[in-house]
């Protein structure tokens, strides 16, 4: 991977013509640090929002070591790349073959499940083994959060005293998780969750429960989505911890994906045609911007001028397409941008570090990219500062 200052500089060397990531290994080392450094328990990486094996090694090598995996794929790939990682399969459905092959050629333990079937599956498929860690996913309310995931996955609270005592009876270690949605703005939802959690303890005084997992959904930092400062998540979560029984008998995980990574990636787009407000770019939702067509999400952005100099113009909204044929590959923003952009133009956008590159297809032939490290500071940042609306770039 070639290095730069910044994106500007390699913008103004090779005008490149395709999409370029341009990866900060020092946003990502901030990342891994705010949460190993105040999150009180482990902290597991959920691969899911970002496989790039520069990713997954820059977050081992910042003392990230657990990684939440969901797939036989993902799996594969964090085996290879960090032998010495500890994977959790955190999927409350899994094929059988798949909960062999994870068991027995890869030494997972760790499972997650949310119906009576599932954990059926993992007892018979790990040979009625009994070093497993199962945890039970259970539904939690997700109204705080940008992308619900409520719905596909998790057991009501009020059926889940049977399932753990189920679980019980074949665990080594027994847990309970959630997930309060993805983007979640108000950090007392996971004090909310966290209070579901304590009522079923509760309500089992003699079933040993050894882990509370509060999952993902911690945000990242987005024009129209700037959330509290993670300090305050931090707090929320301490005080739902301190409200459990059971004190100093359970252990804490949490399982972020896109407040570690999103700031860690940008990229770079060029712009092909304008028509009035609208930017015909060479990524799209087809590429690395599928949240900002069909979830709208607005990124940060920057113009980059090919040819030294710049520009003084004043700032307007722009609205994109992607390169494919297709008119769904369209991105509303409104992305603002100054208003003398042209074709030729580079486009840096920012927070597409989670849920980004990984999302990628090759539609229409429109699949090559490049990835370079840069050193200058990410579009946004939650970590350095403690008033983050002030970088917001819009
Ligand atoms: C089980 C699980 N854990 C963690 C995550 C990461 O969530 P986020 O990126 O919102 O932190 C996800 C995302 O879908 C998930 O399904």
């Amino acid at each position: 991977m070639d290095n730069y200052d910044t994106p500007d500089e390699l913008v103004r060397q090779h005008r490149p013509d395709i999409p370029v990531t341009c990866f900060r290994p020092g946003a990502l080392d901030a990342a891994a640090r705010w949460f190993t450094q105040n999150f009180p328990g482990k902290v597991l990486y959920a691969v899911k929002a970002n496989p790039a094996p520069y990713v997954l090694a820059g977050l081992f090598n910042a003392g990230i070591t657990h990684f939440d995996v969901a797939s036989m794929p993902e799996i594969e790939l964090a085996r290879d790349l960090l032998p010495k990682a500890h994977l959790s399969f955190m999927h409350p459905v899994k094929s059988r073959n798949a909960i062999e092959r994870a068991y027995f050629d890869h030494g997972i333990r760790d499972f997650a499940f949310d119906s009576l079937e599932e954990l059926e599956k993992i007892v018979t498929c790990t040979g009625k083994s009994k070093d497993l860690t199962l945890l039970l996913r259970l539904a939690v309310p997700n109204t705080a959060s940008e992308l619900p995931l409520s719905g596909k996955f998790g057991v009501a609270p009020e059926k889940a005293a049977a399932l753990l005592r189920a679980a019980r009876k074949t665990a080594k270690r027994l847990g309970i998780t959630f997930h309060v949605g993805s983007q979640t703005m108000d950090p007392q939802a996971y004090t909310t969750a966290l209070a579901l959690v304590g009522d079923i303890l509760r309500s089992i005084p003699r079933t040993k429960v050894d882990i509370v997992d509060v999952g993902g959904g911690f945000p990242s930092l987005y024009p129209d989505m700037v959330p509290p400062a993670l300090a305050d998540y931090k707090a929320a979560i301490e005080q739902g911890f301190d409200r459990l029984p059971r004190p100093g008998r359970i252990e804490f995980w949490c399982e972020p994906g896109r407040a570690l990574v999103a700031e860690s990636c940008s990229v770079i787009v060029k712009v092909d045609l304008r028509k009035d407000d609208v930017l015909y770019i060479n990524d799209g939702t087809y590429g690395s911007l599928f949240d900002a067509g069909h979830l709208g999400f607005r990124y940060p952005v920057r113009l980059i001028r090919p040819v030294p100099g710049g520009t003084d113009a004043a700032l307007k909204s722009f609205r994109f397409y992607g390169p494919t044929c297709d008119s769904i590959d369209y991105m509303p923003g409104p992305f603002f941008l100054p208003e003398d952009v042209r074709e030729g133009d580079y486009i840096e956008i920012g927070q597409l570090g989670a849920y980004g590159n990984t999302m990628r297809t090759g539609f229409n032939g429109f699949d090559a990219t490049e990835t370079v490290r840069v050193a200058s500071a990410p579009l946004a940042t939650m970590y350095e500062h403690e008033d983050a609306k002030e970088l917001v770039n819009v």
